[in-house]
């Protein structure tokens, strides 16, 4: 069987990526071959595309770390074929050739069915970025936070995470701040839920000062290095940072005052190897309680011709909101 990929292939040092035609042979074994109905970009997706050995060291590769789709074949008594399901995470589309094709194949132990709530389109608009959001919720909250605690930061708020963060906070009742760094993008934040903006560089203060003011009670912080410096002198008494993002730079300099003067929590959030009970229970709340009324205003919709251009907006923090990718 042939079909379309968006596949990487490394010329001469270069990364280049190419919609070409591939056979199901060429797909790596698995139990599960998936007809590609959505997938979506993330971040980790432009990183492996120009060949960052930290996601992707093999190639030819197809990235895509996102699949919605139905079953084609199945190996498994789990699942048969006409069954919807996600995969997103562990290691689709890093060095498991992902979802940017029109077919893949994955091990069952990846594959979660698609909840009754959610069609596959609404599941590729939340993909990793909404799973993760989800993720930094619900960490938050079993920590501890709840909307009369106070407000609630989300940093790099347009995009991906972010934006579906401020979507679901805003629907949970929480009082989001956005920082962002488009200030044409104030009127989206608004429209999705945030009720402050802040800008980027508000969020970033360089200080030698061990502790400023208490500002929140709540933080999805997507940015790190100096917005993470920044968000742990300001958190509240008792108040939670979940971490998840790197955009703005992996390494942070902190002391130890506001954990032990404030009590404040660095809560680490991982979407890849998540478990699958915890997965699953994430998937039926972005299904149901957490979904946001409005998916449809956080999401553009690319074919895999799109994804070059795509990819060097997502690499210049250029992109807002979801950006799905449909295989044709
Ligand atoms: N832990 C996990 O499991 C997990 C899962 C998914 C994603 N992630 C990570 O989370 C981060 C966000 O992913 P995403 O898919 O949401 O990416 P994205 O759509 O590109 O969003 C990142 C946003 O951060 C802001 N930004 C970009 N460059 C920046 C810089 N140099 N300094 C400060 N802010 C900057 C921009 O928003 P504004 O213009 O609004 O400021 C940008 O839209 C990435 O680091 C990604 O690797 C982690």
């Amino acid at each position: 069987m042939e079909f379309l990929a968006y596949r990487v292939k490394k010329v001469d040092e270069k990364f280049v990526g190419k919609v070409e035609q591939i056979n199901a042979n060429d797909l790596p074994q698995g139990d599960v071959l998936i007809k590609v109905a959505y997938s979506s970009l993330n971040y980790k997706d432009g990183l492996s595309a120009v060949g960052n050995p930290g996601v992707t060291r093999k190639f030819p590769h197809i990235p895509g770390i996102d699949a919605a789709g139905v079953v084609a074949e199945s190996t498994s008594p789990k699942f048969k074929p006409g069954d919807e399901v996600i995969v997103t995470g562990y290691d689709l589309g890093m060095n498991t050739d992902g979802g940017f094709a029109q077919y893949c194949r994955v091990p069952v132990g990846w594959v979660v069915p698609l909840p009754k709530g959610l069609s596959l389109k609404e599941s590729m608009i939340f993909g990793t970025a909404g799973f993760t959001a989800g993720l930094c919720v619900h960490q938050l909250i079993h920590n501890g936070l709840s909307p009369d605690k106070g407000p609630v930061l989300v940093t790099g708020a347009t995009g991906g995470v972010g934006s579906i963060a401020v979507a679901i906070l805003a629907k949970l009742g929480f009082h989001v701040t956005a920082s962002t760094g488009k200030s044409e993008q104030h009127e989206f934040l608004k429209q999705i839920g945030a009720k402050e903006i802040i800008s980027r560089e508000d969020a970033q203060v360089e200080t030698s000062k061990p502790l400023l003011k208490e500002q929140w009670a709540g933080v999805v912080e997507a940015v790190g290095g100096k917005t993470m410096e920044h968000v742990i002198r300001t958190t509240k008494y008792m108040g939670s940072i979940a971490s998840c993002g790197l955009v703005g730079g992996p390494d942070f300099v902190t002391n130890v005052f506001p954990f032990i003067l404030r009590g404040v929590n660095l809560l680490g959030v991982d979407s890849v190897q998540c478990p699958m009970n915890l997965r699953l229970a994430i998937w039926e709340k972005l299904s149901s309680q957490w979904k946001p009324d409005n998916l449809e205003i956080l999401v553009s919709t690319i074919t895999l011709d799109g994804l070059d251009a795509a990819i060097k907006q997502i690499l210049q923090g250029k992109i807002k909101g979801r950006t799905l990718v449909e295989p044709r």
